[in-house]
C-alpha cells in the first residue's frame, strides 16, 4: 500500500512539483546533455539520516533509519510493502510537511545541514533534492517542452536561451531527446507511458538537484520501458545522486551500489534492519531476516 499516493490528489501533485521549483537555476553546466559531475568523492554522503523515524497520528510508520546516501551512486530503499520505504522517501524532501498528522523525528543532513531545523528552506531543499513518483505525472495540458521547463518558469527563468539548454540537456539525460525532438509542442499526454516518466524525469533534472528520489519509478511500465530507466540509472548518477525505491529486488540488485533493506516489526512499525553495499546485501547479509527477503522466502 502507499499511503503517500493514497493522500495525494492530482492537484496536490502539482503544487508539491511546483514547489520544486526555485531560483537556483544559475550554475547548470550541460555538455551533451548531462552536467559534468562534481569532482566530489564517491564517498562522501549526499544525504545523512540519523535516527530516522516518521509517525502518523502518533503511529510509527518507520524508525530506526540510521545510513549515509552516498553522492554520485544509486541507493535502492528495499522490503516488503508496508515497511516504510516510500515514508523515508518522502521525509528526504520533506513532502509529509502538508500531512497534519505527520511527525518526522530524528536528523536528516544535506551536505551536513539538517533539513528539518538547518537553515534551508523548503524551496531550496526542493530545488536541491528533486522527486518522480511512482506513476507519471506530467501536467497533461501541458507540451512536452513547457513540462519540462515549468519549474524553471515558476522560479521566473524567462530566458529562452536558458529554457531552451536545460531543455535539451535535461531530455538527453533522460534519455529521451531523440524520440520527441521532432515533437516538443506536441502535449505531454501524447507520449507512451514510459516516455511520459522519462518526461517526469526531464522535469526533475531541469531543475539541476543533487539528489533525486524515485518512487517505484517503473512500476507502472512495460518491461521495455522498464530496462530503459534502468540504462538510464548508470548515466544519472554522474549527474546526480539517486535514491530509489524498488519492489523488484532483480532491479535493486541490477542498478542500485547500496541498498537500505527495510523490514516491519512486532509492532507493524517499519525498520531498518541493514544498510550496506548491493553487492553485500545481496551475496553475505549480516542480518538473517535480509537473507530470507532476498531469496524470496516472504514478501
Ligand atoms: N499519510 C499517512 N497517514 C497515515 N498512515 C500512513 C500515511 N502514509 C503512510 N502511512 C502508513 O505508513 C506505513 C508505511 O507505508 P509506506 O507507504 O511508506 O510503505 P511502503 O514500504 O512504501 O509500501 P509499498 O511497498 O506498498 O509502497 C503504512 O502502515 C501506511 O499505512
Ligand atoms: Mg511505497
Amino acid at each position: 500500500m502507499d499511503g503517500g499516493f493514497a493522500r495525494s490528489s492530482k492537484s496536490v501533485m502539482e503544487t508539491e512539483m511546483l514547489e520544486n521549483a526555485t531560483t537556483r537555476v544559475v550554475d547548470v553546466a550541460v555538455v551533451d546533455g548531462a552536467k559534468v559531475a562534481s569532482p566530489a568523492e564517491p564517498t562522501t554522503a549526499a544525504l545523512s539520516l540519523r535516527d530516522v523515524a516518521v509517525s502518523f497520528n502518533g503511529r510509527t510508520a518507520v524508525r530506526g533509519a540510521t545510513f549515509d546516501i552516498a553522492r554520485h551512486r544509486v541507493t535502492s530503499l528495499i522490503g516488503p510493502s508496508g515497511s516504510g520505504k516510500t515514508t523515508l522517501l518522502r521525509a528526504l524532501n520533506r513532502l509529509h510537511d502538508r500531512t497534519p498528522s505527520a511527525k518526522v523525528t530524528g536528523e536528516i543532513l544535506l551536505d551536513g545541514h539538517d533539513v528539518y531545523r538547518g537553515d534551508i528552506t523548503l524551496t531550496e531543499l526542493r530545488s536541491r533534492v528533486g522527486m518522480v513518483f511512482q506513476r507519471p505525472n506530467p501536467f497533461p495540458t501541458m507540451s512536452i517542452r513547457d513540462n519540462v521547463v515549468a519549474g524553471l518558469r515558476f522560479s521566473g527563468v524567462r530566458k529562452k536561451s536558458v529554457l531552451d539548454e536545460a531543455l535539451e540537456g535535461s531530455l538527453r539525460a533522460a534519455a529521451l531527446w531523440d524520440e520527441v525532438d521532432n515533437r516538443l509542442k506536441n502535449s505531454a499526454a501524447s507520449l507512451s507511458g514510459g516516455q511520459q516518466q522519462r518526461l517526469c524525469i526531464a522535469r526533475a533534472l531541469a531543475m539541476n538537484p543533487e539528489v533525486l528520489l524515485m518512487d517505484e519509478p517503473t512500476s507502472a511500465l512495460d518491461p521495455i520501458a522498464t530496462q530503459r530507466i534502468e540504462e538510464l540509472m548508470s548515466s544519472l548518477k554522474q549527474r546526480v545522486t539517486v535514491v530509489i525505491v524498488t519492489h523488484n529486488m532483480q532491479q535493486a540488485a541490477r542498478i542500485s551500489d547500496d541498498c537500505a533493506f527495510l523490514l516491519m516489526g512486532e509492532d507493524r512499525a517499519g525498520e531498518l534492519v541493514e544498510f550496506s553495499s548491493t553487492e553485500k546485501i545481496f551475496n553475505d547479509p549480516a542480518d538473517a531476516r535480509t537473507l530470507d527477503y532476498i531469496s524470496g522466502r516472504f514478501g
